[in-house]
């Protein structure tokens, strides 16, 4: 997923191994960048960003063997998923965005292609993201291809990969006015105290008296909820087809060849799978890397009425530890699963795109026939600085306007179809 190497790009080249080497001998290896960059196949942070509950040592092996105590906990996160008296004014849970039969996104009511809050009027600044197999979901970190001109970004939650641990994200939309809207962490004790639920939340976490603490509790049974069993079912055709016990029909099994091949798709090198093994959790169809993929601005949200606003991802994310900030990861967000992708009602982190098809066609002809996506400006969700950052060397957008497209309608479509394969067929 190497971007091209250009003027700016280089320029902060040589500051960017400086930096990458000190953090590399600093958190990630414990080496210089010599040894890091010889190390061929090194997953950087192979740490699982979820909760820990004591005694259960994480990983997808014990994805099937939940521990009673843990289950207790997963259910208790259930209820208040679901509950609607935690946003201000009642009648928003975190289900009214994140909805099961939508693979656990949605747009809550919304036309525009992100969320409605709380409140009439208030959006969400993104498109909500299925909150599904999120268990298998890395650290945010950095990683350096022995032949790639750049650094590449991996992993954490948020489009923008800004939150590590699982339990840290609820706070966030509980919060935000714009989504659930509690004005204090003390308004939220009190509910939960009034909660039916609260002598569980008790015997699971202890007294409901401090209001941080509480959030924190909070957090983790939404964790342990949102990394239970339920939440990565791989019910899906494509999880039976891999493990030989359905056939894809012609257009599907075209689709997935489209998909894989590098001269067509070419889809796989960011939404990866792996075909060849009978296991689900081999193909989550993201490798959790940034990519800057041009998508065209949403002029149906409200804040892009502002020509100046521009939400430009990764570079904004606040950046305690790792420099996230270089002008190079400015337009990239982090790719997503593509689990259950057809049950979703908008596209992209911008909600740009509300048909599946469209997206994929997109993909197809963006670099051919780039008027069609953007009218007169290329790339205009983004300021004219960081245009170049935009992804134009791989498959399918390494090619010219006026060439043909990537993929012809009839393939658009069996890439479509296997898409829906990827559905989960236990969510209601
Ligand atoms: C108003 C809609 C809305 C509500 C309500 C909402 N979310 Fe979200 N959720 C979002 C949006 C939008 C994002 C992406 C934000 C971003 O990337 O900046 C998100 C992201 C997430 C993520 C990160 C997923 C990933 O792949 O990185 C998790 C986890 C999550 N939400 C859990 C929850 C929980 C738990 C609740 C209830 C406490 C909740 N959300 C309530 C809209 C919502
Ligand atoms: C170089 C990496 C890369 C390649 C190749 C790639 N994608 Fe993506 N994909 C992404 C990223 C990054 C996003 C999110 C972009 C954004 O919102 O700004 C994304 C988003 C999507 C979405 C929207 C998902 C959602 O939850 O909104 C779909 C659908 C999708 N890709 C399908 C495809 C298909 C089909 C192909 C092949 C034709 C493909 N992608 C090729 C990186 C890639």
């Amino acid at each position: 997923m190497s971007r091209s190497m250009t003027a700016t790009t280089r320029s902060v080249l040589s500051t960017r191994v400086a930096l990458f080497g000190m953090m590399a001998s600093v958190c990630v290896v414990g080496g210089s960048l010599a040894h890091f960059a010889r190390a061929s196949t090194h997953n950087v942070a192979p740490v699982l960003a979820v909760s820990t509950p004591r005694r259960v040592p994480v990983g997808p092996s014990n994805a099937e063997v939940a521990q009673p105590s843990e289950a207790a906990r997963a259910a208790l996160g259930k209820r208040i998923f679901f509950d609607k008296s935690l946003s201000e004014p009642y009648g928003t849970s975190c289900a009214s965005c994140h909805e099961p039969a939508r693979g656990f996104a949605g747009n809550h009511g919304s036309t525009i292609g992100v969320a409605l809050g709380s409140r009439q009027g208030h959006f969400a600044a993104r498109n909500t993201p299925s909150v599904m197999y999120l268990k298998y979901t890395r650290r945010f970190h950095l990683h350096w291809e022995e032949d790639a001109p750049l650094v590449d970004a991996y992993g954490g939650f948020f489009w923008d990969g800004r939150v590590d641990r699982l339990a840290d994200v609820p706070k966030q939309p509980l919060m935000n006015p714009n989504e659930m809207n509690n004005r204090s962490s003390a308004d939220l004790l009190e509910k939960l105290r009034q909660s039916d639920y609260s002598g569980e939340l008790r015997r699971e976490f202890g007294e409901l008296d401090d209001a941080e603490r509480a959030l924190q509790s909070l957090g983790e049974a939404l964790a342990a909820y949102l990394t239970s069993p339920e939440l990565a079912p791989f019910s899906s055709k494509y999880d039976q087809f891999i493990q030989h016990r359905v056939e894809l029909s012609a257009l599907e099994a075209r689709g997935l060849r489209l998909f894989k091949d590098s001269a067509k798709g070419g889809c796989s090198e960011c939404h990866k799978l792996n075909d060849t093994l009978p296991s689900p959790e081999r193909s989550l169809f993201t490798d959790y890397g940034f990519d800057a993929v041009g998508v065209p601005r949403n002029t149906k949200l409200p804040v892009n009425r502002d020509s100046a606003h521009f939400d430009l991802g990764l570079c904004q994310r606040p950046n305690p530890q790792f420099h996230s900030d270089s002008p190079q990861f400015c337009g990239a967000f982090r790719t997503p699963s593509l689990r259950n992708v057809a049950l979703r009602e908008s596209f992209m982190h911008n909600g740009a795109f509300s048909s599946l098809r469209e997206v994929v066609a997109f993909y197809a002809s963006r670099a051919t026939n780039p008027r069609r996506w953007y009218g007169k400006q290329e790339f205009d969700d983004l300021p004219e600085q960081y245009r170049e950052n935009v992804n134009v060397d791989k498959a399918p957008y390494n090619r010219h306007a006026g060439e043909r497209p990537a993929l012809d309608a009839s393939e658009i479509d069996a890439v479509v179809a296997f898409l829906g394969t990827l559905n989960d067929t236990t969510l209601r």
